[in-house]
């Protein structure tokens, strides 16, 4: 969606700037890895069709995209390419049975030396408390490789609780209702500070 294509959201560890096309060629490189491909649950792309993807999760009303920079290394001098280490996703649906949208979110921390390091933590709360501002939503949801429980224990950390597993995807779907209490809660987590992304440069790449 277009709603953060000129934002970026500051954390502490952690920045957040909207996916352009000149992120294309490190994002694919990190998919190139089977183990992410298999952990995020994503297809391999070619470079062209990655370019593609870009342009739809910038575009389409239902989809909201971040890359996620190292909050020090983007510091010394501004290099976004240098400072990305993941990204993360809201994937907007309306469920028809409960009358509800409900937001499915993503994350990757795909540079190996910043996991372990706060960052996944930070990221997902920034990215919950800026949807949940945003965007009309009555849920969140999170669906995880049954034997991440890395990933597992971070999304009950954020009071999702389990709501269906799939052993053929061996995926557990994981949910968390938007009422007033978890958003006094998630505001005692985070601090949500937008601020423009004027340092955007043009792409480099065309889309092709
Ligand atoms: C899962 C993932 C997002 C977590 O991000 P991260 O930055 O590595 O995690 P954090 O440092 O923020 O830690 C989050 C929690 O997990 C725990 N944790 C992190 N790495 C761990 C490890 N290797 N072993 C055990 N616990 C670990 C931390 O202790 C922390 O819990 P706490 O805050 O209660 O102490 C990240 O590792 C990742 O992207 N992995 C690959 C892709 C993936 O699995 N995506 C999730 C699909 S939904």
């Amino acid at each position: 969606m277009h709603l953060n294509e000129n934002i970026k959201l500051l954390g502490k560890k952690i920045v957040l700037v909207p996916y352009e096309a000149r992120h294309v060629p490190k994002y694919h490189d990190w998919m190139s890895n089977e183990t992410l491909r298999q952990l995020t649950a994503s297809e391999q792309l070619t470079l062209s069709e990655e370019y593609l993807m870009q342009q739809s999760w910038r575009k389409d009303s239902d989809k909201l995209t971040f890359i996620i920079l190292d909050a020090d290394i983007y510091a010394q001098d501004n290099d976004e390419l240098a400072a990305m280490v993941g990204d993360t996703n809201l994937f907007l649906r309306h469920d028809p049975d409960s009358n509800q949208s409900v937001a499915e979110a993503e994350i990757m921390i795909a540079e190996p030396q910043a996991r372990g390091k706060g960052y996944g933590r930070e990221v997902m709360l920034l990215m919950l408390k800026y949807a949940q501002s945003q965007l009309e939503l009555n849920k969140f949801e999170v669906k995880i490789d049954m034997d991440n429980a890395v990933s597992v224990r971070l999304f009950e950390s954020f009071q999702f609780v389990e709501t269906g597993r799939v052993e053929v995807f061996h995926e557990v779907t994981m949910q968390r209702e938007i009422t007033t209490e978890w958003i006094d809660w998630l505001d005692k987590q985070v601090e949500l500070k937008i601020v423009s992304y004027k340092d955007r440069l043009e792409p480099i790449h065309a889309a092709q």
